[in-house]
């Protein structure tokens, strides 16, 4: 790990302050740490920022206003993680954007190349508690993913989808007009 990473772990730790002062740290922290994280402080919009967040490289994640990150999300951001606005990440959440190759199987996988994947949760999504969410996914706006689900594969907007790996489990239809802009 870098020397720039071991700082940011050790500043990681300090920002689990209890209490609203808590909030507002981290609030603040984020924005400046962040690639993107609007700092705002009005009830609407402000990003909510709960206790024990892990974030491996906050340089490469955005968040957009009005979310809400439960405590205990582990952001592996190395290959781009990007949340839109009112967003809802229950609590312990994982979202993983790289993974080893394992093309040459007489090679450890320790000594192959890593790849990366952007993941994208865009606006108005819920993510469940516990969820796993795999390299190169796209979460659509308004969409559901059910609590303990891994998410394999992209999930539509407006859709909800469960279990491992996630299926789709239904459309949120009755919320189609109402929702979202
Ligand atoms: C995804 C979720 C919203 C779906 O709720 P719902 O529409 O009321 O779903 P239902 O209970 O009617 O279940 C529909 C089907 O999906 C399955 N299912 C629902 N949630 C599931 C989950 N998390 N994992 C696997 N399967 C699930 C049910 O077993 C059921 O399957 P069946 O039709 O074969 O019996 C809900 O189950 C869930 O996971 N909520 C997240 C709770 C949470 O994380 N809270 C934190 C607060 S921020």
């Amino acid at each position: 790990m870098t020397f720039a990473g071991q700082i940011w772990e050790f500043l990681e730790c300090l920002l689990n302050w209890p209490t609203k002062i808590g909030f507002i740290l981290r609030a603040t922290v984020y924005s400046k740490v962040l690639k993107k994280a609007p700092l705002s402080f009005s009830r609407r919009t402000i990003i909510k920022w709960y206790r024990n967040i892990r974030i491996t490289d906050p340089g490469k994640m955005e968040v957009g206003a009005g979310t809400s990150i439960e405590r205990g999300n582990l952001f592996m951001s190395e290959g781009g993680i990007t949340i839109g606005r009112d967003v809802l990440l229950a609590p312990y959440c994982k979202l993983i954007t790289h993974q080893h190759t394992f093309r040459e199987p007489d090679k450890s996988i320790y000594d192959q190349e890593m790849e990366y994947g952007p993941i994208v949760i865009e606006d108005g999504a819920w993510i469940g508690a516990g969820a796993i969410v795999l390299p190169g996914i796209r979460i659509g706006k308004g969409a559901i993913v059910g609590a303990g689900s891994v998410v394999i594969r992209n999930v539509p907007a407006l859709e909800i989808w469960a279990g491992n790996p996630a299926k789709k489990i239904r459309d949120r239809e009755a919320s189609r007009q109402s929702c979202l802009p």
